[in-house]
């Protein structure tokens, strides 16, 4: 069968935490497993990194493990009696100095102080993702007096956005620092930081990461309006980072869900020309938290993101909380794979008319030009070191499997959530360098990805296991005696 290009990222939790399902998740197609530190404790997130490792080498195949920070999502405090029901028109407080465990159909508590400096009077407030829609009349010393202008149960802890962005604690909380030091332990390829307002945040992720002695690759969550304000704005983010999700869950509360499509169009393209990888997220298969079937138009969601050639797709809520989480995977991949037989997905414009700057970048880029210009090739072969040839060339819209060969199990991993890309371990150094062609298209013959009289283009460079030194690419017949 041909291999899916779209890669599958599936969020585990209460309802995917067994043995049993976590295999049959990885059977269904699962090749990222995401931990959302949101929700759960160290332990649970341990044991299911465990499980997914173990199962994952039992298989033989990559699975890679991305941590996703809570970051500092504002929230109000708690309800007496744990929910109430708020009516249009009613009169509604927010208040930072109300006793945080008492909140009624009147006021709330909120622990935020700087709401009543972000809040000016005429603003929309947005609570648990725009369910519930307030006014903001006036602004106190230390509450918020508004209108409901949306009514409908609010519980506990629900989250507050204001229409536009503008409510916004630093990026990295305590806990956060805390669940940075939990990835580095539990060897995450990938982790995801929430909220990111620009660049520093993500540098200041990093600088953490590096403390824990992580070798994480860092995901900044797109989900601010002044996140996409501007394409600098953007830009910045995307070159801070090694990928991006758009996270359409606070971003479409934010900006509101007309504009949401075209920016999540927008940054599915800019993160690639930069050469990172995106995931679109957040509702992609809501209707499977308890249907087995998706709806039409979460097919479409799914297909169109796979279309606009983004690097994963993510389930949240369907594969963590909801009934039928290997459905969902399963409904992924079908859709995922149909749409990757659309003549569209295979064509690629990519950077054209603009100039390359690394070497090893246009080496990746000019194999896969080749490969997909000259008919009798069915495969790239890429050696990395730390996964970086592989993601530049899953840049470029292609029917051509990538195979990227390393010896490091942590870049397997990584590559896991590129497009297209498929790891394979293999290790250079272990053998005299004139053996090394030879040897590598053996090892894909001998698994079934090529067959004698193919063609497939093989990079490397001169020196063996170093990052970023690609400096050649050949074209090779599976079958002949190669050097
Ligand atoms: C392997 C190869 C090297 C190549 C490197 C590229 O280590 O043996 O010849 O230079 O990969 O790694 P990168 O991390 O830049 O993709
Ligand atoms: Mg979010």
């Amino acid at each position: 069968m041909t291999l899916r290009r779209t890669k599958i990222v599936a969020t585990l939790g209460p309802a995917s935490s067994s043995r049993e399902c976590i295999a049959a998740l990885i059977d269904a197609g699962m090749n990222v497993a995401r931990m959302n530190f949101s929700h759960g404790t160290a332990d649970e997130h341990r044991e299911r990194a465990r499980l997914v490792r173990e199962i994952a080498r039992e298989k033989d195949v990559h699975v890679a493990l991305l941590g996703d920070l809570q970051g500092p999502k504002i929230r109000i405090a708690r309800f007496t009696d744990g929910k109430i029901s708020l009516e249009k028109g009613d009169n509604f407080r927010l208040s930072i100095s109300h006793p945080l465990d008492e909140g009624n159909t009147d006021v709330v508590g909120i622990d935020y102080p700087d709401l009543v400096t972000d809040c000016r009077a005429g603003d929309e407030l947005l609570l648990d993702d725009g369910r519930v829609v307030l006014r903001v009349d006036s602004v106190g010393k230390d509450e918020v007096r508004c209108t409901v202008t949306i009514g409908g149960p609010l519980s506990n802890h629900k989250g507050i956005n204001r229409r536009g962005g503008g409510l916004s604690a630093a990026a990295l909380t305590d806990k956060d620092r805390v669940d940075i030091t939990l990835a580095a332990e539990l060897d995450m390829e990938y982790v995801a930081v929430s909220f990111p307002r620009d660049a520093a945040d993500m540098h200041l992720a990093r600088k953490l990461l590096k403390d824990s002695e992580s070798q994480a690759w860092l995901v900044a969550k797109i989900e601010r309006a002044e996140a996409v304000a501007d394409e600098e704005a953007l830009d910045g983010l995307i070159k801070a980072s090694d990928a991006v999700m758009v996270a359409r869950g606070d971003l479409g509360v934010e900006i509101g869900d007309a504009e949401l499509v075209g920016i999540q169009k927008l940054i599915i393209s800019r993160a690639r020309k930069q050469n990172k990888a995106v995931i679109t997220a957040t509702q992609m298969m809501e209707s499977m938290i308890s249907s087995p079937m998706p709806t039409r138009a979460e097919v479409s969601d799914v297909a169109n993101a796979a279309l606009d050639y983004t690097d994963a797709v993510m389930l949240s809520a369907e594969t963590a909380a909801g009934s039928y989480p290997v459905e969902a995977v399963k409904a992924m991949d079908r859709v995922c794979r149909g749409a990757e037989r659309q003549a569209i997905s295979q064509q690629s414009g990519h950077r054209m008319g603009q100039d390359f700057e690394r070497c090893d970048e246009t080496i990746a880029l000019a194999a896969m030009y080749a490969g997909n210009h000259f008919p009798g090739v069915t495969a790239i072969i890429t050696l990395t070191e730390s996964g970086y040839t592989p993601l530049i060339m899953s840049r470029i819209r292609s029917h051509l499997p990538i195979f990227a060969l390393s010896p490091n199990s942590a870049t397997l991993g990584r590559v896991a959530l590129m497009r297209g890309v498929q790891g394979i371990t293999f290790n250079p150094a272990d053998m005299p360098s004139s053996d090394v062609n030879q040897r590598a298209v053996s090892r894909l013959l001998d698994l079934g990805h090529v067959a004698a009289g193919d063609w497939v283009i093989l990079t490397k460079g001169d020196v063996y296991n170093s990052r970023g030194g690609t400096n050649s690419m050949k074209l090779l017949k599976v079958g002949e005696r190669l050097v």
